[in-house]
């Protein structure tokens, strides 16, 4: 989009030459007798703006506008465009002239018309029309003047795609139409693109961005006349906007209250409407602003009843408060469109009361009901039934029509709700009151006191009762559990474990009895649900697999080990449950699954920017140091894979998945056992090839986790460029070409320190290393990891064993046979 102010050759050899005196110079003004041509411009008296021709194409046939640019930044400089669907195809021959009128006219010399202001004056004898002057003022607005001064036209009434402070633009109508800031067709062409900004036609309280005729995305309602943007360090000051009342019309403006610096309000041609500032040196935009900036804040994208959270990390849709998803499995795929449902039914009359959510931006197809108080807004959508939700806010000032009350009722579906992180008002939407608040008043006055003596009584029974009960119950349980004791366990039962047992009926009801829409996944031993246990505690099921003789030992060591450990990297078992032959694990339930679902996903990667990724890294590594050496016991995971890293809503990282996990004596220092389990590739060559284990094990683990989680890509991923068995050999292979950056995910290079990533792959690296013993402890990587000053070791060459064959048994698991005839069952992860 550079302007490139037409070379004065052109002018002077293509020009008639009798043409030549008719040209203005350079000036800050155009008179009717000298018109502007190509190679001259009309620059404002501080030399800030400049009006003249311009091509924004950079190949291909080029056009020419005449536009407004600023003067001193090279690039992305148009603001205005005068003949945007009207190119100039012969710079040579353009000219904008005035004429009498007066008009401004801009013609090329067949004659032909490509743009003019259209003033109507009363006959061309009167005074106006003969005359006049057009000059561009410092801030970006050329004026057309009659003789006698009046302003006639302005280029800021005309907005193309900018609004430049200062500027207004019109969201109500008596008169004039409304106006609309219009996108650019891509960056080489200005004609009217697909995007669109400006006021709803039904309500200037909120504006709007269209694509075509489509809402494409709805910006926060009004709810003071003067609104603050967010703080701007650099210029040590906010962006304002405000709504501005002239004359029965009401027009948006913006600017700063401060500092003068060069910010402006832009329609890109990519759809997001930006603020965009130049940064000190004048050679680039700052992005302050631009919305929508995810897909979460598209019109309607989270469905009626859902909104768009943006407090998250990972941004998506939510139900509001009371509501579930319409379609539970389309919602659990990220299809949010249905939206969600009410859980209870709306009842009617003085049962109503109303949930106050705070920082939200208000749905869409509100009521305006003016001139109310707070009382009165509550008022009228108590006594409605229909109504479904009110929001209130004082604008500060009488804007239009001498009300500043904003009383706004919902009657139907919520839609394109969202929870803002900041700023935003207070929502309240109608839910069913529990009880008539008078008549409980009145009867607990009276009844309080004997009811609750009677309570104390009963409760000190209940809970003598119960406690006995409960121990006898629990002890019943740990007998089962630990009979047939293996020498790892039984040094663990010291009669002191306490662990609540949740009975299978509680279960049943909490994951809707095993539906299928609740399921979250399936792994070795069975499935995982996900379901509500009690009012609202969210829970993950493990259901494992019926009869499996395996899943027996797997299920007593998890809840052993796991009722013994407490970190908050580690995921947390909240019970357990024994019933016939079933056996089920409750977990607190993660909301973002597992990081496997992020990294290796092709569209989901991108949200896993670097800064949290290295933070899940940290927590892993942590969470594995608690394993091995924090917690009373020693711990070998023996599993460690992305697959069996869940993340929480806040991506905070949990190890699970202790299935296979082995408990070391205090002095134990190694390990052997004739069956491996493990997953391929994650497997150190010790234990793989010859069944032995250690925390060693663990770091390598760890280590081809931590190579994954920089480079995005699976261990033996076949998307490497060159001919690599693996992604350590691949990794080795830039490391010694000192090529390291180009390991790192293509979706996270714009985001990441480079020395991390190097740091990582370097620990990465050390992890894998063939012998044991040159692969650091745990220790001693949560310290590399959070102090860039340790110096590392040089790694030496990995051997990565790529001999293999794969078979697949019945059962979905791949086996993995190695020259000396060891088979290994490898697990696909849940
Ligand atoms: C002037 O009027 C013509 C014909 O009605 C119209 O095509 C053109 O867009 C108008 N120009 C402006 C700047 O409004
Ligand atoms: C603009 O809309 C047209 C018609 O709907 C469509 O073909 C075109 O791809 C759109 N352009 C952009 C940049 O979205
Ligand atoms: C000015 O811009 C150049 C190139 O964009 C950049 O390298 C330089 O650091 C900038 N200087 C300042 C002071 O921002
Ligand atoms: C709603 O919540 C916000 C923030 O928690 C609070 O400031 C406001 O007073 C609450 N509204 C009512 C009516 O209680
Ligand atoms: C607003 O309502 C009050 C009574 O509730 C009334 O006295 C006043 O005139 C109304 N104001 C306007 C501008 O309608
Ligand atoms: C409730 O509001 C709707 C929509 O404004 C209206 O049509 C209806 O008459 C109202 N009902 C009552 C009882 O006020």
């Amino acid at each position: 989009m550079d302007s490139l102010p037409i070379d004065t050759i052109i002018c002077l050899v293509c020009w008639p030459l009798w043409l030549l005196p008719f040209c203005a110079s350079s000036a800050s003004r155009l008179l009717p007798d000298k018109p502007l041509c190509a190679s001259t411009t009309i620059i404002s008296d501080d030399g800030t703006f400049a009006l003249g021709f311009f091509s924004p194409s950079i190949s291909g046939t080029k056009h020419y506008y005449l536009g407004i640019w600023y003067e001193n930044i090279p690039k992305d400089n148009v603001v205005w465009v005068a003949n945007r669907a009207m190119p100039i195809t012969d710079p040579s021959s353009a000219t904008l002239a005035l004429t009498n009128g007066p008009n401004l006219a801009l013609s090329d010399t067949t004659g032909q018309l490509l743009w003019m202001t259209n003033i109507s004056t009363t006959g061309n004898s009167s005074p106006e029309a003969i005359g006049g002057e057009a000059t561009l003022d410092n801030n970006g607005n050329f004026i057309l003047r009659s003789s006698q001064g009046i302003i006639l036209w302005q280029s800021f009434d005309y907005p193309t795609d900018t609004l430049l402070p200062g500027m207004n633009l019109r969201i109500t109508h008596k008169t004039h139409a409304l106006q609309r800031l219009i996108s650019w067709r891509n960056p080489q062409d200005p004609s009217p693109g697909n995007f669109s900004y400006g006021a709803d036609p039904d309500e200037f309280l909120q504006r709007f961005i269209w694509d075509g005729l489509r809402i494409y995305r709805r910006s926060p309602v009004w709810n003071k006349y003067l609104v603050f943007g967010s703080y701007i360090e650099s210029i040590k000051s906010t962006i304002y906007f405000t709504l501005r009342h002239i004359d029965d019309e009401v027009y948006i403006s913006f600017g700063l209250p401060t500092v003068s610096s060069t910010v402006l309000v832009k329609m890109d041609y990519s759809g997001k409407i930006k603020i965009l500032m130049q940064n000190s040196n004048m050679s680039k935009w700052t992005d302050l602003q631009s919305e929508p900036n995810q897909e979460c804040n598209k019109y309607g994208y989270c469905g009626p009843f859902g909104y768009c959270d943006n407090t998250q990390p990972i941004v998506t849709c939510k139900c509001l408060d009371g509501f579930e998803p319409n379609n539970k499995q389309d919602w659990v795929a990220g299809r949010f469109s249905q939206g969600c449902r009410r859980m209870e039914t709306l009842r009617c009359g003085q049962e109503v009361g109303f949930l106050n959510l705070s920082t939200m931006k208000v749905p869409d197809k509100f009521l305006y009901v003016k001139n109310r108080s707070f009382d009165g807004c509550i008022a009228e959508c108590t006594n409605n039934c229909s109504c479904m939700a009110y929001a209130y806010a004082n604008m500060g000032t009488k804007v239009i029509n001498g009300d500043e009350t904003r009383c706004l009722l919902w009657m139907g579906d919520l839609i394109d709700t969202e929870k803002l992180s900041g700023q935003g008002e207070n929502l309240y939407i109608r839910v069913n009151r529990l009880r008539d608040k008078k008549w409980s008043v009145h009867v607990l006055k009276i009844t309080l006191p004997v009811v609750s003596s009677l309570l104390i009584i009963i409760c000190v029974c209940l809970l003598w009762i119960c406690n006995c009960g409960g121990k006898r119950r629990n002890k019943k349980i740990w007998k089962n559990l630990m009979s047939g004791t293996s020498s790892t366990v039984a040094e663990l039962h010291d009669g002191n474990l306490k662990y609540p047992f949740i009975s299978f009926r509680e279960i049943e009801l909490a994951t809707n009895n095993f539906s299928h829409s609740n399921m979250l996944g399936h792994g070795g031993f069975g499935n995982v649900y996900r379901g509500i246990l009690g009012d609202d505690e969210e829970i993950a099921v493990k259901r494992l697999s019926k009869g499996s003789g395996q899943g027996v030992l797997e299920f007593r060591n998890e809840v052993i080990l796991i009722a013994k450990l407490q970190h908050k990297n580690l995921v947390r078992l909240l019970g357990f449950c024994i019933h016939g032959d079933e056996k089920l694990l409750v977990y607190e339930y993660l909301a973002n699954k597992s990081l496997d679902a992020f990294i290796f996903n092709a569209t989901r990667k991108s949200m896993l920017g670097w800064p949290i990724r290295f933070e899940i890294i940290k927590g892993v590594a942590r969470g594995l140091l608690y394993l091995h050496q924090d917690s009373r016991l020693k711990i070998i995971h023996r599993d460690l894979k992305a697959s069996n890293i869940l993340l929480n809503a806040e991506m905070s990282p949990k190890i699970s998945d202790f299935g296979m996990a082995r408990i070391f004596g205090g002095n134990q220092q190694q390990g052997n056992t004739n069956r491996v389990v493990g997953t391929y590739g994650y497997m150190s060559p010790e234990y793989a090839l010859e069944g032995a284990f250690s925390v060693k094990s663990d770091v390598y683990s760890f280590g081809v986790l931590l190579l994954e989680v920089v480079s995005g890509s699976k261990i033996s991923s076949m998307h490497l460029k060159a001919n690599f068995p693996n992604i350590i050999a691949y990794a080795w292979s830039l490391w010694m070409d000192g090529s390291t950056n180009d390991f790192v995910d293509s979706s996270i290079v714009g985001s990441c320190s480079l020395s991390e990533t190097l740091r990582c792959i370097h620990i990465g690296l050390l992890c894998v290393q063939n012998s044991p013993n040159a692969r650091p402890l745990m220790s001693s990587i949560v310290s590399f990891l959070d102090n860039g000053d340790i110096s590392l070791p040089h790694p030496k060459q990995p051997i990565y064993y790529a001999e293999k064959n794969y078979e697949t048994d019945g059962a979905g698991q791949d086996t993995v046979s190695y020259a000396n005839n060891m088979s290994i069952t490898v697990l696909e992860g849940r």
